[in-house]
C-alpha cells in the first residue's frame, strides 16, 4: 500500500518489520490499538519466511522444562541469562497454542504415538537432548507467515505498508519535543522515493538480524541489521554483537550459495562426512553431529582446513525416500533441481552466517533504553542466547517477547501522548547520486572483509585490519550520505556499515574464546562470563 502523511492514521503503534516478531506483536494489539506494520520491499523479505527446522518447546510429557533451560544454558556457552532462559522456555507451551489458534498446521504424527496433544510430530536439533521442536515439515517459517499474514490482512485496527525503509528513529530530547523519549520514525517510500515523518505513540523495532554484513549468509536480502543500526546511532546500548552465528550447513553450490540444509535432517540421522566419506563429528563432541552449532560449524572449519577440501557433505541417505519426502520435501525438491538426488547422494555443505545472537539491549517487556521505543525478535538482545542460540529457540523468543511487549505496551496506551508537530524531512542541500557503483562496491567491501577476518576463528590482527578497514568505509559512507538523497541501497549500506563496526568492536573487547567466539590469540574460557556492552556516545542524551 502506498501512502502519504496525510493519511497515516494508525499511529497508536508503530511496528518496524513483519516477520515473526512485528505480525504476533501487532496481532496480539490490534483489539486495544491502531497498529501501522512496515516492511522493506515485500512482507516476505525477511527471516520468518524461510525458517525451516520449527519452534523449540517442550510439548512431549516425557521432556521437562528443566531439561529445555539446561540445554540452552549449555548451548550459550556460560552466557545466557538464566532468569530470561527460564521466563521463555515456559512460556513455549503459550505461543504454541496461540499459533495453532491463529491456523499454523504442524506436522502430525502419522501413529499418534507420543502422546503429545495432538500429536504433534517432534523433531531434534542441535544442542537439544529432547525431541522438542515442532515443525510444519521443513518449512515452518513459511506455515506461520502465512496463517499471521491472513489474520493480519482481516484485522481492521491493522495496517501493512510495504516498500518502505526505515531511515531512523525520532527522538524527542533531540527534537526539542515536550516527550523525550521516541516519537516515530523517518521512513522512505521506496517507490516514490518520499521520506516522511511518521509519528507514534509506541515504536517496535523488529527488523531482523544483520547476518547480510557477511559474505555468505543463509538470510534474505533484509538482513542488514537495520534496526540495530537505528538505536545505536539513537542512544540505545547494544550487546554481544561478536556472537554471530554461522550454521553449519548451507548448501555448497556454485548456483545457490545462501539455501540452508535444515539441522532437522541430524536430528533425523543424517551424518556429516569428509569428501572421502570418513565421519569425523565424533572426534569434536560426545553429542556428534548434535552438537551446539557453534562446535559442528568450527569442527567443518576446522576439517576444510586441514584437508583443503571446498566443502563437506551431510548424508541421510539412511531414510526412506517417503520419509524424506514427508518431512524435507523442500529442501529435497531444491536439491533436485540442482541435480542432486539426497534421498541417494550426500548434500555438499558449508557454513554460513546465519543468526545474530547479539542486538538491541531489551529488558522482559522488549523496552530499550529509550522510552517508547522498544526492539523484539533478532533485533533484540534479551539474554536468551548468550554466547551461541540453541536451535529453534529464535523463533520461540519472537513469539513470547512479541507477547509480553505487547501486554506492556497495552498498560501504557491511554496514558501517552502522540506527538504530531515533528519536523520534515530536509533534503533541500542533497542532490540525486551519479555514482551507485560506489554503494554496490562498498557493500561487497564489506561483506568480504567481514568473512574474511570476522568470521569463525578470528584473530588480533585480523580484527585490527577489520577495524582498520571499517573505519576508513564508515567515513566515506557518512560522507555519501550527507551529499545524496537516500535510497534503499544507500540506506542498507549505512546500517551494514554500523553494524559491522559494532560487532567487529565487540570480537575486539573479547579476550577470551566462548561459544561463537574462537579467537586464536585467546583459545582459552574466561574465569567468568561478562557480555560485551557497548555504549553509544549520545546514551544520555535521549534519556
Ligand atoms: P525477520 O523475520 O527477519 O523480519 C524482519 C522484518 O523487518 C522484515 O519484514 C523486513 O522487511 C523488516 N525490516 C528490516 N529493516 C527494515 C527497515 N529499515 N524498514 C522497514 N522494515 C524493515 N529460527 C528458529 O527458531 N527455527 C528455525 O527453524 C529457523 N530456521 C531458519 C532458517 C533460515 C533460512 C533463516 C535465515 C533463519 C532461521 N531461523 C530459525 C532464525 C529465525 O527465522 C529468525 O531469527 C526469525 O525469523 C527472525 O524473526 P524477526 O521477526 O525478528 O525478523
Ligand atoms: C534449521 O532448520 O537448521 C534452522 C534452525 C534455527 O536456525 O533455529
Amino acid at each position: 500500500m502506498s501512502f502519504s502523511n496525510a493519511s497515516f492514521d494508525f499511529n497508536d503503534v508503530l511496528i518496524i518489520g513483519g516477520g515473526a516478531a512485528g505480525m504476533s506483536l501487532a496481532l496480539r494489539l490490534a483489539d486495544q490499538a491502531k497498529v501501522t506494520l512496515l516492511t522493506k520491499s515485500s512482507l516476505k523479505q525477511g527471516s520468518t519466511y524461510y525458517a525451516q527446522g520449527g519452534i523449540a518447546a517442550v510439548l512431549d510429557p516425557e521432556d521437562d522444562l528443566v531439561s529445555h533451560v539446561e540445554d540452552t544454558l549449555a548451548a550459550g556457552a556460560g552466557l545466557c541469562h538464566r532468569d530470561i532462559v527460564e521466563y521463555t522456555v515456559s512460556r513455549a507451551r503459550e505461543a504454541i497454542d496461540w499459533l495453532i489458534a491463529q491456523g499454523v498446521r504442524f506436522t502430525q504424527e502419522q501413529t499418534g504415538h507420543n502422546g503429545v496433544p495432538g500429536n504433534y510430530h517432534l523433531t531434534q536439533e542441535g544442542g537439544h537432548r529432547h525431541r522438542r521442536v515442532i515443525h510444519s515439515a521443513d518449512a515452518t517459517g513459511k506455515a506461520v507467515f502465512e496463517s499471521l499474514a491472513a489474520q493480519i490482512s482481516a484485522h481492521p485496527n491493522i495496517r501493512c505498508i510495504s516498500d518502505c525503509v526505515a531511515i531512523d528513529l525520532l527522538i524527542g530530547a533531540k527534537l526539542g519535543q515536550r516527550r523525550r523519549g521516541c516519537l516515530g520514525a523517518y521512513v522512505l517510500n521506496e517507490d516514490s522515493g518520499q521520506v516522511l515523518t511518521l509519528p507514534a505513540r509506541f515504536t517496535v523495532l523488529a527488523t531482523g538480524g544483520a547476518s547480510k554484513v557477511y559474505l555468505y549468509s543463509s538470510n534474505p536480502e533484509s538482513a542488514s541489521g537495520d534496526g540495530i543500526a537505528m538505536a545505536w546511532r539513537a542512544g540505545c546500548r547494544v550487546a554481544n554483537m561478536e556472537f554471530n552465528q554461522f550454521h553449519p550447513t548451507c548448501l555448497y553450490h556454485t548456483q545457490d550459495r545462501a539455501f540452508l540444509i535444515s539441522e532437522a535432517l541430524r536430528g533425523e540421522g543424517a551424518l556429516l562426512r569428509l569428501p572421502d566419506g570418513t565421519r569425523f563429528m565424533p572426534n569434536y563432541h560426545p553429542q556428534a553431529e548434535l552438537a551446539p552449532r557453534d562446535i559442528v560449524a568450527r569442527a567443518i572449519d576446522a576439517e576444510m582446513k586441514k584437508t583443503g577440501c571446498d566443502c563437506v557433505y551431510l548424508d541421510i541417505t539412511h531414510q526412506s525416500r517417503d520419509f524424506i519426502l514427508e518431512h524435507f520435501p523442500t529442501i529435497h525438491a531444491r536439491c533436485l533441481k540442482l541435480g542432486i538426488d539426497i534421498c541417494t547422494q550426500p548434500i555438499p555443505v558449508v557454513p554460513a552466517a546465519h543468526y545474530s545472537c547479539g542486538g538491541v539491549m531489551v529488558n522482559k517487556n522488549g523496552q530499550t533504553d529509550i522510552e517508547g521505543l522498544y526492539a523484539i525478535g533478532e533485533t533484540s538482545f534479551t539474554g536468551l542466547h548468550g554466547a551461541n542460540r540453541m536451535a529453534s529457540n529464535s523463533l520461540l523468543e519472537c513469539f513470547v517477547f512479541a507477547f509480553a511487549a505487547a501486554e506492556h505496551i497495552s498498560t501504557q496506551l491511554a496514558a501517552t501522548e502522540l506527538s504530531t508537530a515533528l519536523p520534515r524531512w530536509d533534503d533541500s542541500q542533497v542532490r540525486d547520486s551519479d555514482e551507485d557503483v560506489v554503494i554496490a562496491h562498498n557493500w561487497d567491501e564489506i561483506r568480504r572483509f567481514m568473512w574474511d577476518y570476522v568470521g569463525i576463528v578470528r584473530t588480533n590482527k585480523r580484527l585490527q585490519r577489520a577495524r582498520n578497514r571499517i573505519n576508513l568505509l564508515q567515513k566515506e559512507i557518512q560522507e555519501y550520505y550527507s551529499n545524496y538523497r537516500v535510497t534503499a541501497p544507500l540506506l542498507e549500506l549505512r546500517n551494514l556499515a554500523v553494524v559491522a563496526q559494532l560487532i567487529i568492536e565487540s570480537a575486539i573487547t573479547r579476550k577470551e574464546s566462548r561459544g561463537l567466539h574462537y579467537s586464536l590469540d585467546y583459545p582459552e574460557l574466561a574465569p567468568s562470563a561478562e557480555d560485551t556492552v557497548l555504549i553509544p556516545p549520545n546514551f544520555l542524551a535521549a534519556k
